[in-house]
Protein backbone atom coordinates (compact mmCIF):
# COMPACT_ATOMS: atom_id res chain seq x y z
CA UNK A 1 0.00 0.00 0.00
CA UNK A 2 1.29 3.25 -0.89
CA UNK A 3 2.21 6.21 1.80
CA UNK A 4 -0.84 8.49 0.25
CA UNK A 5 -3.60 5.71 0.26
CA UNK A 6 -2.32 4.48 4.27
CA UNK A 7 -2.78 8.37 4.93
CA UNK A 8 -5.80 8.74 3.09
CA UNK A 9 -7.82 5.36 5.26
CA UNK A 10 -5.95 7.31 8.09
CA UNK A 11 -8.25 10.41 7.40
CA UNK A 12 -11.39 8.32 6.94
CA UNK A 13 -10.63 6.69 10.00
CA UNK A 14 -10.41 9.78 11.91
CA UNK A 15 -13.32 11.55 10.25
CA UNK A 16 -15.16 7.86 11.00
CA UNK A 17 -14.45 9.20 15.02
CA UNK A 18 -15.87 12.14 14.87
CA UNK A 19 -19.14 11.18 12.95
CA UNK A 20 -19.58 9.06 15.48
CA UNK A 21 -20.00 11.30 18.08
CA UNK A 22 -22.49 12.97 15.95
CA UNK A 23 -24.22 9.97 15.54
CA UNK A 24 -24.22 9.29 19.11
CA UNK A 25 -26.13 13.30 19.46
CA UNK A 26 -28.41 12.23 17.10
CA UNK A 27 -29.64 9.08 18.59
CA UNK A 28 -29.57 10.77 22.36
CA UNK A 29 -31.68 13.69 20.86
CA UNK A 30 -33.94 11.34 18.87
CA UNK A 31 -34.11 9.43 22.09
CA UNK A 32 -35.33 12.73 24.28
CA UNK A 33 -32.14 11.52 26.46
CA UNK A 34 -30.35 14.64 25.48
CA UNK A 35 -32.17 18.10 25.77
CA UNK A 36 -31.03 20.62 23.46
CA UNK A 37 -29.95 22.72 26.31
CA UNK A 38 -27.84 20.09 27.27
CA UNK A 39 -26.09 19.36 24.49
CA UNK A 40 -22.22 19.90 24.72
CA UNK A 41 -21.99 22.74 22.12
CA UNK A 42 -18.39 23.08 22.42
CA UNK A 43 -17.35 19.56 21.40
CA UNK A 44 -19.97 20.14 18.28
CA UNK A 45 -18.49 23.25 17.69
CA UNK A 46 -14.84 21.71 17.17
CA UNK A 47 -16.70 18.63 15.28
CA UNK A 48 -17.85 21.34 12.93
CA UNK A 49 -14.40 23.24 12.63
CA UNK A 50 -12.47 19.64 11.90
CA UNK A 51 -15.01 19.29 9.31
CA UNK A 52 -14.89 22.55 7.91
CA UNK A 53 -10.67 23.50 8.34
CA UNK A 54 -9.47 19.29 8.05
CA UNK A 55 -12.31 17.15 5.84
CA UNK A 56 -13.44 20.16 3.25
CA UNK A 57 -10.61 22.10 3.02
CA UNK A 58 -8.12 20.08 2.81
CA UNK A 59 -8.71 16.34 2.72
CA UNK A 60 -11.33 16.70 -0.36
CA UNK A 61 -9.11 19.25 -2.44
CA UNK A 62 -6.45 16.59 -2.08
CA UNK A 63 -8.44 14.00 -3.50
CA UNK A 64 -10.19 16.56 -6.45
CA UNK A 65 -6.71 18.00 -7.38
CA UNK A 66 -4.52 14.50 -7.15
CA UNK A 67 -6.18 11.32 -6.79
CA UNK A 68 -9.17 11.93 -8.90
CA UNK A 69 -6.88 13.11 -12.45
CA UNK A 70 -4.25 11.18 -12.08
CA UNK A 71 -7.49 8.25 -12.21
CA UNK A 72 -9.11 9.89 -14.85
CA UNK A 73 -5.84 10.16 -17.37
CA UNK A 74 -5.36 6.66 -16.65
CA UNK A 75 -8.78 5.06 -17.35
CA UNK A 76 -12.17 5.94 -17.88
CA UNK A 77 -13.22 2.68 -15.85
CA UNK A 78 -14.34 4.83 -12.59
CA UNK A 79 -15.59 8.31 -14.62
CA UNK A 80 -18.81 8.01 -13.29
CA UNK A 81 -17.85 7.46 -9.99
CA UNK A 82 -15.49 10.00 -9.55
CA UNK A 83 -17.90 12.51 -11.05
CA UNK A 84 -20.45 11.40 -8.54
CA UNK A 85 -17.35 11.85 -5.91
CA UNK A 86 -16.03 15.45 -6.98
CA UNK A 87 -20.33 16.13 -7.12
CA UNK A 88 -20.43 15.09 -3.74
CA UNK A 89 -18.11 17.32 -2.10
CA UNK A 90 -19.39 20.37 -3.46
CA UNK A 91 -22.84 19.33 -1.78
CA UNK A 92 -20.90 18.48 1.50
CA UNK A 93 -20.23 21.98 1.83
CA UNK A 94 -23.42 23.25 1.41
CA UNK A 95 -24.60 20.68 3.96
CA UNK A 96 -22.47 21.38 6.08
CA UNK A 97 -23.38 24.99 6.48
CA UNK A 98 -27.02 24.42 6.50
CA UNK A 99 -26.52 21.58 9.82
CA UNK A 100 -24.41 25.02 10.94
CA UNK A 101 -27.09 27.41 10.75
CA UNK A 102 -29.83 24.78 12.63
CA UNK A 103 -27.41 23.56 15.15
CA UNK A 104 -26.69 27.47 15.88
CA UNK A 105 -30.63 27.72 15.86
CA UNK A 106 -30.89 24.63 18.36
CA UNK A 107 -28.65 26.13 20.68
CA UNK A 108 -30.48 29.74 20.58
CA UNK A 109 -33.80 27.75 21.46
CA UNK A 110 -35.52 28.06 18.25
CA UNK A 111 -38.93 26.02 18.00
CA UNK A 112 -38.55 22.66 15.94
CA UNK A 113 -34.92 23.27 15.32
CA UNK A 114 -34.32 19.63 17.63
CA UNK A 115 -36.09 17.88 14.66
CA UNK A 116 -34.32 19.73 12.14
CA UNK A 117 -31.09 19.05 13.55
CA UNK A 118 -31.80 15.43 13.59
CA UNK A 119 -33.10 15.13 10.31
CA UNK A 120 -29.96 17.27 8.88
CA UNK A 121 -27.87 15.37 10.66
CA UNK A 122 -29.02 11.87 9.63
CA UNK A 123 -28.81 13.14 5.79
CA UNK A 124 -25.33 14.47 6.37
CA UNK A 125 -24.04 11.42 8.36
CA UNK A 126 -25.22 9.14 5.70
CA UNK A 127 -24.00 11.41 2.97
CA UNK A 128 -20.78 11.02 4.64
CA UNK A 129 -20.91 7.50 4.95
CA UNK A 130 -21.53 6.41 1.51
CA UNK A 131 -18.93 8.69 0.18
CA UNK A 132 -16.52 6.98 2.00
CA UNK A 133 -17.49 3.65 1.22
CA UNK A 134 -17.14 4.67 -2.34
CA UNK A 135 -13.75 5.62 -2.18
CA UNK A 136 -12.90 3.08 -0.12
CA UNK A 137 -14.23 0.26 -2.13
CA UNK A 138 -13.74 1.22 -5.14
CA UNK A 139 -11.52 4.13 -5.78
CA UNK A 140 -8.50 3.56 -3.87
CA UNK A 141 -8.46 -0.22 -4.83
CA UNK A 142 -9.02 0.88 -8.58
CA UNK A 143 -5.96 3.27 -7.88
CA UNK A 144 -3.79 0.84 -6.47
CA UNK A 145 -4.45 -1.62 -9.33
CA UNK A 146 -3.83 1.01 -12.36
CA UNK A 147 -1.59 3.56 -11.02
CA UNK A 148 2.08 3.38 -11.25
CA UNK A 149 5.25 5.16 -9.28
CA UNK A 150 5.15 7.70 -11.48
CA UNK A 151 1.07 8.38 -11.09
CA UNK A 152 1.33 8.50 -7.57
CA UNK A 153 4.39 10.95 -6.93
CA UNK A 154 2.69 13.70 -6.79
CA UNK A 155 -0.17 12.22 -5.10
CA UNK A 156 2.40 11.21 -2.51
CA UNK A 157 3.41 14.75 -2.04
CA UNK A 158 0.10 16.38 -1.80
CA UNK A 159 -0.74 13.76 0.92
CA UNK A 160 2.19 13.60 2.62
CA UNK A 161 1.65 16.76 4.96
CA UNK A 162 5.56 17.85 5.58
CA UNK A 163 6.16 17.58 2.07
CA UNK A 164 3.73 20.11 0.66
CA UNK A 165 3.66 23.67 2.08
CA UNK A 166 0.10 24.08 2.07
CA UNK A 167 -0.20 21.30 4.60
CA UNK A 168 2.46 22.00 7.08
CA UNK A 169 3.66 21.36 10.81
CA UNK A 170 1.28 24.32 11.84
CA UNK A 171 -2.01 22.88 10.23
CA UNK A 172 -1.21 19.22 11.45
CA UNK A 173 -0.43 19.91 14.99
CA UNK A 174 -3.78 21.98 14.71
CA UNK A 175 -5.90 19.45 13.79
CA UNK A 176 -3.80 16.66 15.82
CA UNK A 177 -4.74 18.88 18.78
CA UNK A 178 -8.48 19.55 17.90
CA UNK A 179 -8.35 15.58 16.95
CA UNK A 180 -7.24 15.28 20.92
CA UNK A 181 -10.07 17.62 22.24
CA UNK A 182 -12.68 16.05 20.57
CA UNK A 183 -12.15 12.41 21.67
CA UNK A 184 -11.20 14.08 25.22
CA UNK A 185 -14.83 15.62 25.46
CA UNK A 186 -16.56 13.04 23.16
CA UNK A 187 -18.39 10.63 25.50
CA UNK A 188 -18.04 7.17 26.58
CA UNK A 189 -17.58 4.83 24.67
CA UNK A 190 -16.22 7.00 21.72
CA UNK A 191 -13.91 9.79 24.19
CA UNK A 192 -13.38 10.61 27.58
CA UNK A 193 -16.56 12.32 28.40
CA UNK A 194 -14.18 15.53 29.54
CA UNK A 195 -12.61 13.29 32.53
CA UNK A 196 -9.28 12.24 32.79
FE1 LIG B 1 -13.82 12.44 -0.79
FE1 LIG C 1 -11.93 10.86 1.21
Amino acid sequence: MTKAINIMKREHLSLNTVLHVLNQLVLDLEAGRLKSSDVDYDLIEKIMTYIEEFIDTMHHPKEDDYLFPALLKKTSEANDVIMELQEQHKQGVEHRKKLEIHIQAMKDKHPGQVEKVVDVLKDYLTAHREHMKLEDNVVIPLAERVLDEEDWAPIEAAFNNNADPLFGDVPKNKFRKLLSDITFLAPAPIGLGGKR
